[in-house]
């Protein structure tokens, strides 16, 4: 910027009170924008912690409900829920189950509190026995040819699961996975069984990432052979996550999200400047673990790193914020 002739610049004349910079402020972080994620597994009063995750347990469906209530009433709107089932096996039938876990859970919380929005995370990687987000050809990719993620049978599967969250009460759905084409074969699906006004989050650009570590215990959805690369985007790739959003926007989408969040700040400026949807981002399970193990040892103030990170998705031109630190980032906004 070039402002000639500008007078003596003092930007800190606007620094010099809590009210002024309040006042002047560009962004603002607040609770009606947290979405929290909760891990649903079967059972009455199970409350498990995860040695990865502090503060992040798997929960029965009426320890979900207790978890949720407490953390809409701090004024929370939404929670994404993630299922782990009794069973995998080979075709993810736990994903699509009239009566799975996620399914079972989202009626509950329906019916508990009302106004609570639900939104699902769409995928099979939890439900599968190998962990993979898709079907896979074959054997487990030890034999040359085989372990091969197959991309078109897998809609079907997906969009089934979109459906069946759809019937149970979601009111929203969000697919993980990153096949190619599941938007449009999730948006077919809901408008054929009859949820025409159920909208579509899809996690657009979602990188294979390293960040997702701790999820991958809480879930038990780390994959038994190979890795997600064949289908998550490659770190590397900024352009081509613009033509993954545009994708799913073409497809139907009406959120798209960024994920992980903090170091993928540029994707999600590009992506809400480019498109401007409602963007969400997805603070993940190893940006939480990083904050709470350095908070633990006393490295950092847990509360205002917690916030300025949030402030910075917000700033980058994130709508929504899905973050493990929901509950207490309400708290601390509160007071
Ligand atoms: C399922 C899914 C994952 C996450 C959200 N949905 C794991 C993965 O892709 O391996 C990660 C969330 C987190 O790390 O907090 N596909």
């Amino acid at each position: 910027m070039n402002l000639p002739g500008f007078p003596i610049a003092r930007p800190r004349r606007l620094r010099t009170s809590p009210a002024l910079r309040r006042l002047v402020a560009e962004t603002s972080l607040d609770i009606s924008q947290l979405v929290l994620p909760l891990f649903a597994r079967g059972g009455r009063k199970l409350r498990r912690p995860v040695d990865a995750m502090p503060g992040v347990f798997q929960l029965s469906p009426d320890e979900i409900v207790r978890e949720a209530s407490a953390a809409h009433a701090l004024g929370v709107p939404a929670v994404l829920l993630f299922g782990i089932p009794d069973k995998k096996d080979a075709r993810a039938t736990g994903a699509y189950a009239r009566n799975g876990i996620v399914q079972q859970t989202v009626r509950l919380l329906k019916k508990e509190l009302p106004s609570l929005l639900v939104i699902t995370d769409v995928c099979l990687c939890e439900y599968m026995s190998h962990g993979h987000c898709g079907l896979i050809h074959g054997g487990n990719g030890k034999v040359p040819g085989s372990g091969k993620i197959l991309n078109d049978p897998t809609l079907k599967l997906l969009a089934n699961t979109a459906a069946s969250h759809a019937a149970a009460g979601a009111d929203i759905v969000a697919p993980s996975d990153m096949m190619d084409g599941r938007v449009a074969a999730i948006r077919a699906a809901l408008d054929r069984e009859g949820f025409p006004d159920t909208p579509i989050m899809s996690y657009a650009a979602k990188f294979a990432s390293a960040f997702y570590g701790p999820f991958r215990e809480v879930a038990e959805s780390a994959p038994s052979f190979g890795d997600r690369r064949s289908y998550q985007m490659d770190a590397a790739n900024a352009n081509e996550a613009l033509r993954e959003v545009a994708l799913d926007i073409q497809e139907g989408a009406d959120i798209v999200m960024v994920k992980p969040a903090l170091a993928y700040l540029d994707i999600i400026q590009r992506v809400k400047a480019e498109f401007g949807l409602p963007t969400a981002a997805y603070a993940v399970s190893g940006e939480h673990a990083m904050i709470k193990a350095a908070a633990a040892n006393g490295w950092i103030d847990e509360r205002c790193v917690t916030l300025e990170s949030l402030l910075a998705m917000r700033r980058a031109g994130a709508d929504i914020l899905i973050t493990y630190a929901a509950v207490d980032a309400a708290r601390w906004l509160k007071e």
